[in-house]
């Protein structure tokens, strides 16, 4: 009886198992996490060390809050390894408990969803915001003062007045081989397939620093030039720990900021044993941050974990996704042991696209417009768990689909993917599932 039923679910399912499917997160060892092939041994020391300060879990005492929305960089940016995207299971629940009341948890922060800052669009008076606004205020049971009293923000009426957008973090492995790439390298690979892309109907410009005018490539909208900015940002945004390149409390409450500025600082004394050690105890906290991401490995490709992989490569060229998402690029000369001139493949040209009013989110930063966003990297694609700048889903599929809507430069190319055979595009699923 029992096999019957499990005969007749088999041949009722039939017909689905022929669609193509998101083969789902790659099983298996992390493919990332560890230190880029080639390093000294110093260096892959200060990668270690480094990874360790990456981890730290921060309190009141070192500088956490008064706003924050976790308390470790390695809290958002876990899964598959330290240093990656948003895990299973959204540690900001936890977290929320762990500082209690007047905490409560925002209805787009879910146990099984993405990891979300938020940004809101607009201030009250209709003029622009377009800044994080954390969730969560300091609290006694990690160390606040008692007099702080502090509210969150009125996120309830900011989602009812559509006037909150979200963003997952980004993974950060392999992100020191982007970090070499400079303004020439970018421009060349950019103009190398004008012409395709003018056929496609793809332009997209790169975002730049308003300080030194180069081209910047770190965030979902290449808001950022470098690591250390963006962790020097991150740490105080995302954790409120004022440091060297962020001196200033972003939330000034006189009884609640009363830890002496920058909360981190570089440290002039040490008593460790090796080298390496030594110099993560002398820079402070952002030098390592920034030191781990640069020395961290891109994500490893298993191109035989599903069928036609090579196929689907293919696929993923000739419908035209590589008029956004570049495969390779060359580092030039590094300062680093063994990484210059190499090979990598990052999947992004790092520059900023419309996406049209699907995925636009009102948000300008530098010069990309609330509707840009810079060409997500789909290294390390294999192993993530939600996509896109709000991690609104968990499928591959759906986040090829919604590049499609008005004004997006992507609408040519998915309507080439939409018109493959269900094989060409279960062989694309795979390969990308392979990164
Ligand atoms: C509450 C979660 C959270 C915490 C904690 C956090 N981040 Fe992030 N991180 C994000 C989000 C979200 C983004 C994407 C932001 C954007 O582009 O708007 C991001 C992006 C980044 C990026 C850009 C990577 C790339 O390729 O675009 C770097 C670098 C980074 N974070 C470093 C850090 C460091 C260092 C720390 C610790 C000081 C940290 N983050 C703590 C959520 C977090
Ligand atoms: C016009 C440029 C463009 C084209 C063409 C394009 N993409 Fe993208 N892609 C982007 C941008 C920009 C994002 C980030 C959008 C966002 O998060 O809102 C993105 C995001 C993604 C993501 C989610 C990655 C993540 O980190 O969440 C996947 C998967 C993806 N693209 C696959 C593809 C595939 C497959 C194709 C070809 C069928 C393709 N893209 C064509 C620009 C493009």
């Amino acid at each position: 009886m029992r096999m019957t039923c499990l005969l007749v679910a088999a041949i009722l399912w039939a017909p689905a198992a022929l669609a193509q499917t998101d083969p789902g997160p790659r099983p298996g060892p992390a493919g990332a996490g560890g230190p880029l092939p080639g390093l000294s041994a110093n260096e892959q020391a200060f990668f270690t060390a480094a990874r360790t300060n990456f981890q730290e879990v921060d309190t009141f005492a070192n500088g956490l809050g008064p706003r924050m929305n976790l308390n470790s960089c390695a809290g958002c940016h876990a899964a598959p390894a330290v240093g990656g995207s948003s895990p299973a299971t959204n540690p900001q629940v936890a977290f929320s408990s762990l500082l209690g009341p007047p905490n409560t948890l925002p209805s787009f922060i879910t146990a099984s969803g993405p990891i979300r800052e938020v940004r809101f669009i607009k201030n009250p008076d209709g003029t622009p915001d377009g800044g994080v606004h954390d969730l969560f205020v300091i609290t006694p049971n990690v160390g606040g003062p008692a007099a702080c009293k502090l509210t969150q923000p009125n996120f309830a009426e900011a989602v009812e007045q559509h006037n909150a957008i979200f963003r997952i973090p980004t993974p950060t492995f392999g992100n020191g081989l982007v970090e070499n790439l400079n303004d020439a390298q970018l421009q060349l690979s950019f103009n190398a397939n004008a012409g395709m892309k003018a056929q496609l109907g793809i332009s997209g410009h790169f975002n730049s620093s308003g300080n030194d005018g180069t081209i910047t490539k770190f965030g979902w909208k290449a808001q950022n030039k470098s690591l250390l900015i963006f962790s020097g940002e991150a740490y105080n945004v995302e954790q409120g720990v004022t440091n060297d390149a962020f001196p200033n409390e972003r939330e000034t409450n006189p009884n609640c900021a009363t830890n002496p500025t920058p909360e981190s600082t570089t440290n002039l004394t040490t008593g460790n044993t090796t080298v390496a050690q030594e110099a993560t105890n002398f820079n402070q906290d952002i030098v390592n941050f920034a030191a781990f991401m640069r020395l961290s490995a891109p994500p490893t490709p298993v191109p035989n974990a599903y069928p036609n992989t090579a196929f689907g490569q293919q696929v993923f060229v000739n419908v035209g996704c590589v008029g956004c998402h570049t495969q390779n690029f060359r580092t030039g000369p590094s300062a680093f042991t063994g990484q210059s001139n190499v090979t990598f493949t990052p999947f992004s040209d790092f520059a900023v696209h419309n996406m049209g009013e699907g995925l636009a989110d009102g948000v300008s930063q530098g010069n990309a417009n609330g509707a840009e966003f810079r060409s997500a990297p789909l290294w390390g694609l294999g192993q993530r768990l939600f996509f896109l700048h709000d991690g609104r889903t968990s499928d591959l599929l759906q986040a090829i689909e919604a590049h499609s809507s008005e004004g997006s430069e992507a609408n040519r190319v998915i309507s080439n993917f939409n018109a493959l055979p269900n094989g060409a595009k279960q062989s694309l699923l795979n390969f990308l599932r392979s990164l």
